[in-house]
């Protein structure tokens, strides 16, 4: 087979990318080693910098999105049993959109369906070949039949766990990591979210989060330790947790009710450079990851996909552009960095780490009470948030 660029990964990234492509005529292939149930059936991220809507936008998969998308001006931050309204609209004039990323997931498949794009599920054992050359390959096999997809490009969209990063020799690859001595516990439940915005809670006995992904269906987090058995944790153990830690209005009023997902996900910043190494490269989980607090994940993989589509395009339509392609780590860690960062700090902010003294307990009030006295460190804070430019 023969294709302009060859994408392994059918999460956001690859299947994004794969649509933006197609768009401008550029032909693509993307191999996936799961099923597509398999992918769905993952329960990921759900709050949509402005940047990313647009880019569903440009790729034209956005009409579910702009009907059931939950527009947010703002969230609460809640510590000593009070809530603070981050009013990001004020600050900002820009919003974000909670639409889970598993929705994004079938509108972008819908969408490659319907185009006739040639996606491969439970393509398995993919690997990467004659990257020194001009025409780099992609070889799998599926149902016991080998098969090898040449390509001009390759576009690593396969996540953390992937291949591509390995791809990169260690000589040319730098990775820089924090792992936290900690995880987040996720439930998912069709109850009636308990606030029309997030809370974000600091509180003594640990982190949680009161999200949603539709007026009808919640999703809370609370910290846990990074080595939890979720067998030990029954859904109502999760509730009574979960009220311990909202502020006494909230948690009076939260509406319970049966799981119907629970997960722990560890938590973790990473970033591996260079994100190009030849015709190959990494975007979304495969290049970094940061812990969720910020909600940046699926927002980092958008504006990945924004600088490798852009440089892709020109590259095709311009006579064999290379400068974008040239420039593309470049371009993308600029950002990456800037939402390690505001991810790391939020982190920081919001949970109980099980080595913290009372100075780093001080800090960590401090921090949190100049936010709320601030209008610049609310500005701040809110700038990061919605998305820093692209
Ligand atoms: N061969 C083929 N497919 C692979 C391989 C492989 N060797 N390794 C991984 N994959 C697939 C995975 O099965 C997955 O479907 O690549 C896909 C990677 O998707 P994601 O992990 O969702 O990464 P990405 O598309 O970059 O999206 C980033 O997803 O994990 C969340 O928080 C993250 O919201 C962020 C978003
Ligand atoms: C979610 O709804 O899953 C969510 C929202 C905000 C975050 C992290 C996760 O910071």
């Amino acid at each position: 087979m023969r294709t302009q660029v060859g994408i392994i990964g059918s999460g956001p990234s690859g299947l994004l990318l794969s649509q933006l492509l197609h768009l401008q005529g550029i032909d693509t292939v993307v191999l996936e080693r799961r099923t597509q149930e398999y992918v769905l059936g993952r329960i990921r991220a759900g709050v949509l910098e402005q940047g990313a809507v647009d880019m569903l936008r440009e790729a034209k998969v956005a009409d579910r999105l702009d009907r059931e998308g939950l527009v947010h001006d703002g969230f609460d931050i809640a510590f000593g049993g009070r809530r603070h309204r981050i009013d990001l609209r004020k600050h900002t004039g820009k919003a974000v959109t909670v639409y889970g990323q598993t929705e994004i997931t079938k509108d972008l498949m819908d969408a490659r369906a319907a185009a006739g794009g040639n996606l491969v599920y439970e393509a398995e054992n993919v690997q990467i070949e004659d990257l020194d050359c001009g025409t780099p390959k992609l070889t799998y096999t599926k149902g016991g039949e080998n098969h090898e997809v040449v390509c001009d490009f390759i576009a690593g969209c396969d996540g953390f766990r992937g291949i591509s990063r390995r791809t990169i020799p260690d000589n040319i690859l730098k990775t820089h990591e924090r792992v936290y001595p900690f995880g987040w516990l996720g439930i998912l439940a069709d109850t009636r979210p308990v606030s029309d915005e997030l809370i974000y809670v600091n509180h003594w006995r640990g982190f949680a989060l009161c999200s949603m992904r539709s007026p009808t269906r919640s999703r809370y987090y609370i910290q846990c330790a990074f080595d939890e058995n979720l067998e030990e944790w029954t859904d109502d153990r999760i509730w009574d947790e979960l009220r311990v830690r909202l502020p006494d209005a909230a948690a009076e009023s939260i509406e319970m009710g049966p799981s119907i997902e629970k997960s722990i996900a560890p938590l973790r910043s990473f970033v591996a450079e260079p994100m190009r190494f030849g015709r190959l490269f990494l975007a979304g989980d495969a290049a970094h990851i940061v812990p969720p607090t910020g909600a940046k994940g699926l927002n980092l993989a958008a504006s990945d996909i924004h600088y490798l589509s852009q440089a892709l395009i020109a590259h095709y339509a311009e006579g064999g552009r290379m400068d974008l392609i040239e420039r593309y780590s470049e371009n993308c860690l600029r950002r990456i960095w800037k939402a390690e960062r505001f991810s790391w700090w939020m982190t920081n902010l919001l949970h109980k780490f099980p080595d913290q003294n009372s100075f780093d307990q001080g800090v960590q009030r401090a921090e949190l009470d100049y936010l709320t006295e601030s209008e610049a460190a609310q500005a701040a804070l809110a700038e990061n948030y919605v998305g820093l430019p692209y």
